[in-house]
């Protein structure tokens, strides 16, 4: 299977629009294509308006932003993509004949995968020319934010496929699951299913409003949710025998049973009911804002779940490491020694870095000083297992000068040189150029603390990485001091 540097989407829906916006974000190329030329527009506003909250998700090093590009030839997209993403309507029969027509065009080796909400892949990849290349790929909305995305094989597809699937989805930065058994709704819609058909025979039954119902998840097991899943949080539930005792309790209830399980009827007077609940509970918000509402607490929760390193946030947390990990990867076969410092960073401004004048803004600054200070730190030993061994480096001291601006797309380049080191701190000297014309645009100076994380002080830096930080340092020794080293911030007088 290959290496995908451009993905291809079929359908520019909400969930095409979603799949576009996550994968030119961590850097892959998009060709999509819808029936209706008018999707255009409206993917490009859907990739614009993911990109707020997409931007504030990691300040890990991304790479370069893929490109986007729309036809409404669906031949011309085949031909083009490395991996395909089928996004149209959920109807059996529309999308076997499409997918069918999609491997007629599209190389054998190029995966292609439906985003179905229930479909069987068994079902789907029956006229199809390479089955084997086939799955499921269920992602969940909004797709730029949520990483969950069930793979399900059907009877002809290939592991090499679902591997392949699960290799990309990971690189774009998602959690895939894969799926035993092929069954209808696959795992997660099963589950929610089960939760909706409850919810419309309380409402339909009079016993509770859509907010009533609504409150009684937000303020209870909605929260645990995110985080730990019914099952784990029933163990809780039970005390110190847990699962066990959980059962023996509450088993029983089940064959009573309090739920139902035929869905009702879906009458004009439900849907009614339904649909003025939620009117109530949007309180005249509209459904852009209340996207931006969700979308930013998806962020935020994300990176509260980063720090206990669970559900969502270990996701999102190992995705920052391998970034850091490329990112200095690519920065020890870029840095020669000697020179004006060493060539760690190279990066661009990206568009949502810009202030309202349209130049590079303050706070990016310091992420891209913070950068060139990771990769150098990793080239040295300081690394993910370094710092879990209870020691790492905290900045103490950061001054920013700023000589020109940068403005959204300039190619930039950062110089970074080991000013001092000693056995507990290390004096830093970035130089931020434009690769365009060299030119100067900003410096940082900074001194960084080694830090025995678990005593919460100072501590000594491991030799070896002490030796390597002085070696740098003597062989910079011989270049002139910079003009910025040592300034403070005040007016000069007279
Ligand atoms: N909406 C969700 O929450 C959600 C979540 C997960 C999965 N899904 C699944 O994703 C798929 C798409 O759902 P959606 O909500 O984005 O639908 P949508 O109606 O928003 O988008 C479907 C798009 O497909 C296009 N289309 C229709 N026929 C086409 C064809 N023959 N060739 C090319 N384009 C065509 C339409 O013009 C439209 O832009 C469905 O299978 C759905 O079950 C939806």
């Amino acid at each position: 299977m290959r290496r995908v540097k451009t993905l291809g989407l079929l359908g520019t829906g909400v969930i095409g629009g979603g799949w576009a916006a996550r994968a030119l974000h961590f850097g892959i190329d998009v060709v999509a294509a819808d029936v209706k030329p008018e999707m255009e527009s409206w993917l490009c506003g859907a990739v614009a308006n993911a990109e707020g909250a997409l931007s504030r998700l990691t300040f890990a090093p991304l790479p370069r932003k893929g490109t986007l590009t729309f036809t409404t030839d669906l031949n011309a997209m085949a031909s083009r993509a490395d991996f395909i993403q089928e996004n149209i309507p959920e109807q059996l029969e529309l999308k076997q004949r499409m997918l069918a027509e999609l491997s007629r065009h599209a190389p054998p080796d190029v995966v292609i995968a439906s985003s179905t909400s229930g479909l069987m892949p068994s079902d789907l990849q029956r006229d199809m020319q390479a089955p084997e290349r086939f799955l499921v790929a269920h992602p969940f909305n909004p797709v730029y934010l949520l990483p969950l995305v069930e793979l399900v094989g059907g009877q002809k597809t290939s592991e090499q496929a679902l591997d392949a699937a699960d290799l990309f989805y990971t690189a774009i930065a998602m959690h895939p699951l894969k799926v035993r058994r092929e069954v209808p709704g696959h795992l997660t819609d099963r589950l929610q299913e089960a939760l909706w058909r409850e919810i419309l025979h309380l409402v339909n039954d009079g016993v509770a409003t859509t907010g009533e119902l609504d409150e009684s998840i937000v303020y209870g097991p909605g929260l645990r949710w995110a985080a730990m899943g019914t099952n784990l949080i029933y163990h809780l539930a039970g005390g110190e025998t847990g699962m066990r005792h959980m059962l023996r309790q509450f088993g029983p209830c089940l064959k009573w049973p309090w739920t139902k399980l035929e869905a009702p009827e879906l009458t004009e007077e439900l849907i009614d009911r339904m649909v003025e609940g939620t009117q109530e509970q949007a309180g005249g918000r509209s459904i852009r804002e209340l996207e931006r509402l969700r979308d930013d607490y998806l962020v935020a929760i994300q990176q509260v779940l980063r720090q206990y390193d669970i559900g969502a946030g270990a996701t999102l947390r190992a995705v920052e490491e391998r970034l850091y990990e490329e990112h200095a990867a690519a920065a020890r076969d870029r840095a020669t020694p000697g020179g004006a410092g060493l060539r760690l960073v190279e990066t661009y401004v990206r568009p949502e870095w810009v202030d309202y004048n349209g130049h590079m803004t303050d706070s990016r600054y310091l992420q891209v000083f913070g950068d060139a200070t990771d990769a150098l730190f990793r080239s040295v030993g300081v690394d993910d297992a370094y710092r879990r061994s209870g020691r790492a480096f905290y900045t103490v001291e950061s001054h920013v000068t700023h000589g020109t601006e940068a403005e959204a797309l300039e190619p930039l380049y950062v110089l970074t040189r080991v000013l001092e080191v000693d056995e507990k701190r290390v004096h830093l000297f970035h130089a931020l150029h434009r690769r365009h014309d060299e030119a100067l645009v900003a410096t940082g100076e900074q001194m960084y603390l080694h830090v025995d994380t678990n005593a919460g002080k100072a501590s000594l830096m491991d030799s070896a990485v002490h030796a390597k930080l002085d070696a740098i340092r003597t062989t910079q020794t011989g270049l002139a001091p910079p003009a910025q080293q040592g300034r403070r911030v005040g007016m000069s007088r007279g």
